[in-house]
C-alpha cells in the first residue's frame, strides 16, 4: 500500500511518518515537501520513506505527482497552521489550505484515483466561538471561525464533504484539536513556553518569559496520538464523514504555563506581551472523540504531563548544539 502524506517534513507529517515506518510495516510512504522546507524532522527516517518534491499551491507540478505516483492513500498535511500568520497574511494562508487542497482533489479526480482515500486535517479552530453549554464539542456544533486561519479549516472541511457528494471522493476529515509535542516549532504556545524555560535554563535569556492570553483553555493531545487517529480515522472511517481527534479535557494556559515552570524547577518572571496577543483569540475548546472511538476504538493513550516533559527534552537537545536553531 503506497501513502502519501503532503507536509512530511512538518510537524504532524514527521510523527506521522514515524507511526506509519513503525506499525504498518506493509505501507511504503512518499512525502512532499517545497524546495524551502527544512528537513531535521525527517533526517533521522532518510532512506526509509521517499521524498519529492512539490508544491501543493503549484496546480500542475500536483497534477504531475498523483498521476505518476498513483498513491492508495494521501495525509493531507501540508497547510499554513499557524493562527497569529492567518492574522499578518490573510491571503497566504487561505490560498495555501484552500487552493492547494483543491489542486491536489482535481489531481486526484484527472487521474481517475476513485479509490484513493485522503484524510483532510481540519482542525478544532473552525468551532471557534462556542458557548459554555456547547462543551464538549461533538462533530454537530455549528462552525463559528474566529481567524482567517479557521476559515481556511472550514474552506478544506466544507470542499471535502462537496467532493465526496458530488464526486464519491472517499475524503474522511478529522478535526484536530491542540496538539503537541517533541519537534513542535517554537511559535505554538507549549513550545514556545518549553523553548523559553530551556533557554532561561541555559543561561541564554534572563529568566523572564513572554506570554500572551494566558486565559484561553485548550484540549491537548500527544502529536503521537493525534497521528495514529488519523490513520484509523483513514483506515476504518467512513468516508464523507468528519471526526473530532481529542481528549475531552482542557487546560488554560496558565495551566500549561505553571506545569512547565513546575517541571524546570525555575523562578522566572511572567511578563504580558501585547504583541502576543491576537484580534480574537478561541476562549475555551473541548473536544468529544466519541465517534471517532466509537467507529475506530481510537483512545489518547500519553499523559500530558509526559507529553510537556518530552518537549522540555526535545529542546535541551536541540539547544545543546545542534546547528540552526536561534541562540
Ligand atoms: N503561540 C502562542 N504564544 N500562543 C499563546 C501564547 C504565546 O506566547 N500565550 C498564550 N497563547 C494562547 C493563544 O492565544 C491560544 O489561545 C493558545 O495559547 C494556543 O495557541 P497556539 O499554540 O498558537 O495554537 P492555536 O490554538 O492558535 O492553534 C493550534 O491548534 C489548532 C487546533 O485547535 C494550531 O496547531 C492549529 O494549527 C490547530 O489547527
Amino acid at each position: 500500500m503506497r501513502v502519501l502524506i503532503t507536509g512530511i517534513t512538518g510537524f504532524a507529517g514527521s510523527h506521522l511518518a514515524d507511526y506509519l515506518l513503525a506499525e504498518h510495516p506493509e505501507v511504503e510512504v512518499v512525502g512532499t515537501h517545497r524546495w524551502r522546507s527544512r528537513r531535521e524532522n525527517v533526517a533521522h527516517l532518510e532512506g526509509r520513506v521517499r521524498l519529492l518534491e512539490c508544491d501543493i499551491r503549484d496546480p500542475s507540478a500536483t497534477r504531475d505527482l498523483v498521476a505518476s505516483l498513483r498513491p492508495d492513500a494521501i495525509f493531507h498535511l501540508a497547510a499554513q497552521s499557524f493562527v497569529p500568520t492567518s492574522w499578518k497574511a490573510p491571503h497566504e494562508s487561505l490560498g495555501t489550505n484552500i487552493l492547494g487542497q483543491l489542486n491536489l482533489f482535481e489531481a486526484l479526480r484527472a487521474a481517475k484515483l476513485d479509490d484513493c482515500r485522503v484524510q483532510i486535517a481540519g482542525s478544532s479552530e473552525e468551532y471557534g466561538l462556542v458557548h459554555p453549554d456547547e462543551l464538549p464539542i461533538t462533530e454537530d456544533q455549528p462552525l463559528r471561525p474566529l481567524s482567517p486561519y479557521a476559515v481556511s479549516k472550514v474552506g478544506q472541511d466544507m470542499m471535502a464533504y462537496q467532493y465526496f457528494h458530488s464526486y464519491g471522493l472517499e475524503a474522511v476529515r478529522t478535526r484536530g484539536f491542540n496538539h503537541t509535542g517533541p519537534r513542535r516549532p517554537p511559535f505554538f504556545v507549549c513550545s514556545d513556553f518549553a523553548y523559553q524555560l530551556v533557554r532561561i535554563e541555559k543561561g541564554r535569556q534572563p529568566p523572564r518569559i513572554s506570554v500572551g492570553n494566558l486565559e484561553a483553555r485548550r484540549d491537548f493531545t500527544d502529536v503521537r496520538d493525534i497521528v495514529r487517529g488519523y490513520w484509523l480515522a483513514l483506515d476504518k472511517g467512513e468516508p464523507g464523514e468528519v471526526y473530532n481527534v481529542a481528549t475531552g479535557r482542557s487546560w488554560s494556559i496558565q495551566e500549561v504555563l505553571d506545569q512547565l515552570i513546575e517541571l524546570t524547577g525555575l523562578d522566572v518572571e511572567i511578563i504580558p506581551d501585547p504583541e502576543r496577543m491576537r484580534p480574537s483569540d478561541v476562549p475555551r475548546l473541548e473536544g468529544d472523540a466519541s465517534r471517532l472511538r466509537a467507529a475506530t476504538g481510537w483512545e489518547p493513550v500519553i499523559p500530558f504531563r509526559r507529553t510537556l516533559e518530552d518537549l522540555l527534552d526535545y529542546w535541551r537537545e536541540r539547544l545543546g548544539g545542534v546547528q540552526g536553531i536561534p541562540a
